[in-house]
């Protein structure tokens, strides 16, 4: 019988797939993560692993599991927390669960572009501090996103998802991306360098995997380039920015504010001087988190566990050379 260590419990519809699954079924049964020693031991043996992007999935941690591991399955369509190249060296495909988050993440990002231009939560502080007297003329007032200039960076299916809903803004789009994309005439968007985005754009908004390419693409050389006016969105990965160059920015007002669903460490401790800054709108990774999306994606892990299990491809694969090994 197949042995399986699911890190978290998941979505009922996906815990129920697994019990019928002739399994033999391991949970973690805690609401945290498994510390990374407590995951070296629970693995040990087992064929498959079914992962959340809080576990760090690593070469010794491959080895711990031993040569039976045949399917690393992650509820997440990121997998910047598994080490792909030692799971594809050692034949293990690596699924992930990619398409069916877009919508989500593309509404939350249109959601943190408001929230942050408009400024909801300081004005929501204020209203509840008793801040609230009088209506003023220019009383927590800040820039439209309609008619403004919005950066995309990163046109894969969430950049384009965003770049959507975008349309009926009437903005106007730029993107940069590692190659020109083909869908992007039809999106209204035009091609820039990075450079020329940052520097013309009203809004940038973060939609690039996290990979040693893009490891602080936003940067200090970065956040100079953008308008004092601007504001940067990122529900990507915290470590695509410089987060301490950031900070900086923000308290110097090098730009106007930041949209933030993704952090460098997660959780950010509340202390963080990031949370203390009123020009920062600040949520817990939350961008997938509609409930239709999570119980889809744990679903999408469920298959793609026992389809490797079953030694049958990956319907989502994020290490497809793996095969190309056979
Ligand atoms: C969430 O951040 C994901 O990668 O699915």
């Amino acid at each position: 019988m197949n042995r399986v260590f699911v890190t978290r419990i998941l979505p009922e519809p996906a815990m129920a797939r697994l019990r019928a699954a002739d399994l033999a079924l391991d949970v973690w049964p805690e609401p945290g993560p498994p510390p990374y020693d407590e995951l070296l031991r629970r693995v040990a043996g087992v064929h498959g692993l079914l992962t959340l992007l809080t576990d760090r999935i690593d070469a010794r941690l491959l080895d711990a599991a031993g040569p039976g591991l045949r399917v690393v399955s992650q509820m997440a369509v990121g997998v910047d927390n598994i080490d792909l190249a030692a799971c594809t060296a050692r034949g293990i495909p690596v699924g992930h669960t990619p398409g069916v988050l877009s919508d989500a993440v593309a509404d939350l990002t249109i959601g943190l572009m408001i929230a942050t231009a408009r400024r909801f939560f300081e004005a929501n502080a204020d209203m509840r501090a008793g801040r609230w007297t009088t209506w003023e003329p220019m009383g927590w007032t800040g820039p439209d996103l309609h008619g403004s200039t919005v950066g995309i960076v990163g046109l894969g299916r969430i950049g384009q998802a965003v770049a959507r809903r975008l349309q009926g803004f009437n903005v106007r789009l730029l993107y940069h991306n590692r190659r020109l994309h083909p869908q992007a005439e039809e999106l209204g968007a035009t091609y820039v360098s990075l450079d020329d985005l940052l520097a013309a754009s009203d809004f940038v908004t973060l939609h690039c995997p996290y990979t040693p390419d893009t490891h602080h693409l936003i940067d200090a050389r970065a956040l100079a380039l953008m308008k004092p006016t601007a504001i940067l969105i990122n529900t990507a990965r915290g470590g695509v920015v410089d987060q301490d160059a950031l900070l900086e920015a923000l308290r110097s007002g090098k730009i106007r504010a930041a949209g933030l669903d993704v952090f460098t460490p997660e959780p950010l401790p509340p202390d963080h001087p990031l949370l203390a800054l009123p020009n920062v709108v600040a949520l817990p990774h939350v961008g997938s988190a509609s409930i239709a999306t999570r119980i889809r994606m744990a679903e999408m892990a469920v298959e793609n566990l026992l389809a490797g299990l079953a030694g049958r491809p990956l319907p989502h694969c994020a290490n497809p050379d793996v095969y190309a090994r056979a």
